[in-house]
């Protein structure tokens, strides 16, 4: 186990703000997560997991003792008469494992696509893009308990997964008088296990997803070309994070009554809005935004990107120091809420956790 100290994490974190790790040690196995709890000096130490760095904004140094997650390896583990069942070392590269299935013909994950990140990552806030989640595609994971260091498996339902949520993204506490269970700060995700149908079909209902099938005149993708898609439309809307720092969607698409939103649709007609089989209605966060003129806009070297209200960029190089702050984006993003909220009476939850 190698223990790094004042480790620059602009580099690990693709918003590249510029702040320093304390402690940090790279997880490559479990042995290495059991060498830190047996170590007399890091054991004690508050701990903080870090995969791609694709959803943290950076406020400050970081204190607690950084678990930097590298573990590699992806398989078919078996199969079973319906699907390949695939598993994958946490530190891999989302994308790297999602061409790798594509590519070696087991699909079923290619509208989630160019999404940055860690596979370790993608179940803690279930991601999502173009009609399919994580939670439609996942089988179980194993995680390791930062305490006792036990191993243990989750099943879907044991991850509790809903939008853009998990087990892993909430403490253990009373709420309402009842205790919940949750595992923030408590686990850390070893490898993930994907359950892909071999009956295969392609999931095309989004509409940028069927305007490509209107400019291809092709009706019927193959994997490869719904994978090229998806990719060429994410090229289009959104910054990459290799150029331009940033971390995805930074506000949660928000849910409102049918009353609340028969209300705004009075005064703005336009709004962008998805009727849920519950009853609730989807609003596009990225509407709501745009409408209160924030495309374009910045807090300092924080901006709001021109093409996508919803995402949030560092518009400095950031190799200097010269980049956004954690605080310029958290100022940018409080400025936004309040503006969304005075206009709709709707208060927008960040997606990305602030550190
Ligand atoms: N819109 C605007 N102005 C904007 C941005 C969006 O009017 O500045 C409108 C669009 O025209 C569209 C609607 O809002 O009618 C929704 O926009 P879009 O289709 O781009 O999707 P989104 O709701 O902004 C969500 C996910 C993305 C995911 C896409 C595709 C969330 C918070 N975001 O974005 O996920 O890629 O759908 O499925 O759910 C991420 O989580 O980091 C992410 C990128």
């Amino acid at each position: 186990m190698l223990v790094e100290k004042n480790v620059a994490l602009q580099a690990f974190n693709t918003f590249h703000i510029v702040a320093k790790a304390h402690t940090l040690v790279r997880i490559r196995s479990e042995q290495d997560v059991l060498a830190v709890l047996a170590d007399p000096e890091l054991a004690p130490m508050p701990k903080f997991v870090l995969g791609g760095g694709s959803n943290i904004v950076l406020t400050g140094d970081v204190k607690p003792l950084v678990l930097k997650v590298e573990i590699a390896g992806r398989s078919l583990l078996r199969e079973t008469p319906k699907a390949f069942i695939l598993e994958c070392g946490a530190g891999e590269n989302w994308h790297d494992f999602v061409r790798w299935t594509v590519e070696s013909g087991y699909p079923g994950l290619e509208n989630m696509a160019m999404i940055p990140g860690t596979v370790g990552a993608t179940p803690v806030q279930n991601i999502g893009a173009y009609g399919v989640e994580l939670q439609d595609r996942f089988e179980s994971l194993d995680a390791m308990d930062l305490a006792t260091g036990q191993v243990f498996t989750l099943n879907a339902a044991q991850c509790a997964f809903g939008y853009r949520d998990s087990v892993f993204k909430h403490a253990s506490g009373k709420s309402a008088g009842a205790i919940n269970f949750g595992l923030k700060d408590r686990a850390l995700i070893l490898r993930v296990r994907f359950a892909l149908p071999k009956a295969w079909r392609p999931v095309l209902g989004y509409a940028d997803i069927e305007k490509k099938m209107v400019e291809q005149k092709c009706t019927n993708p193959t994997p490869k070309q719904l994978f090229d898609w998806v990719c060429a439309i994410r090229r289009a809307k959104l910054p990459d994070p290799a150029v331009v720092g940033n971390a995805g969607s930074f506000f949660k698409n928000p849910t409102v009554t049918a009353e609340q939103c028969a209300d705004i649709i009075a005064r703005d007609p336009k709004v962008v809005h998805y009727r849920m089989d519950d009853g609730s209605v989807k609003l596009a966060a990225g509407w709501l935004i745009d409408s209160c003129g924030w495309k374009g806009k910045s807090v300092g070297q924080a901006g709001v990107y021109e093409k996508q209200a919803l995402v949030l960029v560092n518009r400095g190089a950031g190799k200097d120091g010269n980049g956004a702050t954690g605080g310029e984006v958290m100022t940018l993003a409080r400025a936004i809420q309040t503006s969304v909220y005075e206009r709709f009476g709707i208060m927008l939850e960040p997606e990305p956790v602030v550190v």
